[in-house]
C-alpha cells in the first residue's frame, strides 16, 4: 500500500505535535512543510525528513502529490487555506478554532459538500483517552440525561502575545483560544445539542501584564507583548434546545491564586469530571459512589491525544473511519464562540432559531 503524502502548513509551536504524530504513523509520508517564515519551514523539513518546503501555501496546493494537509497557522487564515486545499483535492485537518466568522464557517462546510473531500477539525480533546473512556459510559446511559455542564480554564498569567493577542489574526482571546477546547469537549459529551441562546461577558481589564517578572508562561513563536487587542477574560451561559445548560469561564490573565482547569457534567443518573481528573459519580442501593477509572491517564495526555487525533485523521483519509470532529461541529462551535462575543458586545442574551 502506498503511503499518504502529508503537507503541514504553519511550522510554529503546535506543528511539532502534528509532525511528531505523523512521523509515528507508518501509513504516512511527511512530504512538505509550508511557512511564511522560510527558515522555520526548512528547519522542520530537515528535522522530519520532508522533501519539499513552501513559503506560499498556494504553491503547495498546486503540488498534486500531496494527499492531505494539516493547517497550523493563525486562526484568520484557516478558512482560506482549508478551502484552497479542498478545492485542490486534498483532505484537511484544520486546527481549532475552525475559523473566526460564521460566513467563513459556512463557506468551509459548502466546500466540503461540493468537493466530497474530508475535513477534520482539531478538537483534540475529543480524541483524548479520558474523553473516550467517559464517552462509553455516556453512550451506555450511565449518566442519564445530561442537563448541566461546567467548564473553567483559568490562566492567571498566560497571554501568549504575538498573533494570539492581535484580534485581526486570532479572532479573539482566551475564549477562542483555550475556551473552545473545554466548551467543545463538554458539548461533544452532551451529544452536540442545538444551541438556543447565549449570554456572555468579556473583560479587558488587566491587559497582558507584560510588567510581571519572575513567572514564566507560554509565548507564541513570534512573541510580541506590545500589541494586545483581545479580551483577557470571558464567561458565558449557553442554553440548549433540549433544556440543558453549559456554564464557562476562561482567562489569559486574572487575579486568581492559581491556574485552574475543570470540566464537569451532571446528569439524572450520574455525574462526571473530565478534568482535572477523570471521575464518575453515581448512586447504588441508596449510597453515593465516586468511581475512579483505572486507566493509563485520568487527565488530558497531550502526546496521546495528538497521536490519536492524527492517527484517526489518517484513517479518515484512507476511507477507513469517519471523523469524530466533522465540519458541521466546527460550524456549530463557531456559532457558539461568535454568539458569546456578540452577546458580550450587545450586553444582552442572544437567541438562535
Ligand atoms: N490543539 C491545540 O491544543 C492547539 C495548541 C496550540 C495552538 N493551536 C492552534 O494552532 C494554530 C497555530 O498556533 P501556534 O501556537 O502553532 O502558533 P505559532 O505562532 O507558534 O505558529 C504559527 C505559524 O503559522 C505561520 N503562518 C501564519 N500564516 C501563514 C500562512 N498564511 N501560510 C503559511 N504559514 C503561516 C507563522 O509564520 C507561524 O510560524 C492556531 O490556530 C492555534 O489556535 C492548537
Amino acid at each position: 500500500m502506498s503511503k499518504i503524502k502529508i503537507g503541514v502548513i504553519g511550522a510554529g509551536s503546535i506543528s511539532e505535535a502534528h509532525l511528531n504524530a505523523y512521523a509515528n504513523n507508518d501509513k504516512v509520508e511527511l512530504y512538505a512543510i509550508c511557512d511564511l517564515n522560510e527558515e522555520r519551514a526548512k528547519a522542520k523539513a530537515e528535522k522530519y525528513g520532508a522533501s519539499k518546503t513552501y513559503v506560499d501555501y498556494h504553491d503547495l496546493m498546486n503540488d498534486q502529490d500531496i494527499d492531505a494537509v494539516s493547517i497550523c497557522t493563525w486562526n484568520n487564515t484557516h478558512a482560506d487555506i482549508a478551502i484552497a486545499a479542498l478545492n485542490s483535492g486534498k483532505n484537511v485537518l484544520v486546527e481549532k478554532p475552525m475559523t473566526t466568522s460564521m460566513e467563513k464557517a459556512y463557506e468551509m462546510e459548502e466546500t466540503v459538500k461540493k468537493t466530497g473531500k474530508k475535513l477534520q477539525v482539531g478538537f483534540v480533546r475529543r480524541y483524548a483517552s479520558n474523553t473516550q473512556v467517559l464517552k462509553k459510559f455516556i453512550e451506555e446511559d450511565d449518566l442519564g440525561e445530561i442537563y448541566y455542564a461546567k467548564a473553567t480554564c483559568i490562566r492567571r498569567l498566560g497571554n501568549p502575545g504575538g498573533w494570539f493577542s492581535d484580534i485581526e489574526r486570532s479572532g479573539g482571546g482566551p475564549l477562542i483560544d483555550i475556551g473552545v477546547h473545554v466548551i467543545d469537549v463538554l458539548w461533544y459529551l452532551m451529544g452536540c445539542p442545538k444551541v438556543k441562546s447565549i449570554s456572555g461577558n468579556t473583560y479587558n481589564k488587566l491587559g497582558n501584564r507584560k510588567n510581571i517578572k519572575n513567572l514564566s508562561f507560554y509565548q507564541a513563536a513570534d512573541y510580541d507583548p506590545d500589541k494586545n487587542t483581545v479580551e483577557d477574560m470571558a464567561n458565558a451561559m449557553i442554553r440548549f434546545e433540549n433544556g440543558a445548560s453549559l456554564l464557562v469561564d476562561v482567562s489569559f490573565t486574572l487575579h486568581a491564586k492559581q491556574d485552574e482547569i475543570s470540566v464537569k457534567l451532571y446528569g439524572t443518573k450520574g455525574g462526571a469530571e473530565v478534568e482535572p481528573s477523570l471521575a464518575i459519580v453515581t448512586e447504588k442501593y441508596d449510597t453515593i459512589l465516586n468511581l475512579a477509572p483505572q486507566v493509563d491517564s485520568t487527565t488530558f495526555d497531550f502526546g496521546q491525544a495528538f497521536q490519536a487525533e492524527i492517527d484517526h485523521f489518517v484513517d479518515v483519509c484512507l476511507g477507513e473511519k469517519e471523523t469524530l470532529s466533522p465540519v458541521a461541529d466546527g460550524v456549530e462551535m463557531t456559532k457558539i464562540l461568535s454568539g458569546i462575543y456578540e452577546s458580550a458586545e450587545k450586553g444582552k442574551e442572544i437567541y438562535f432559531d
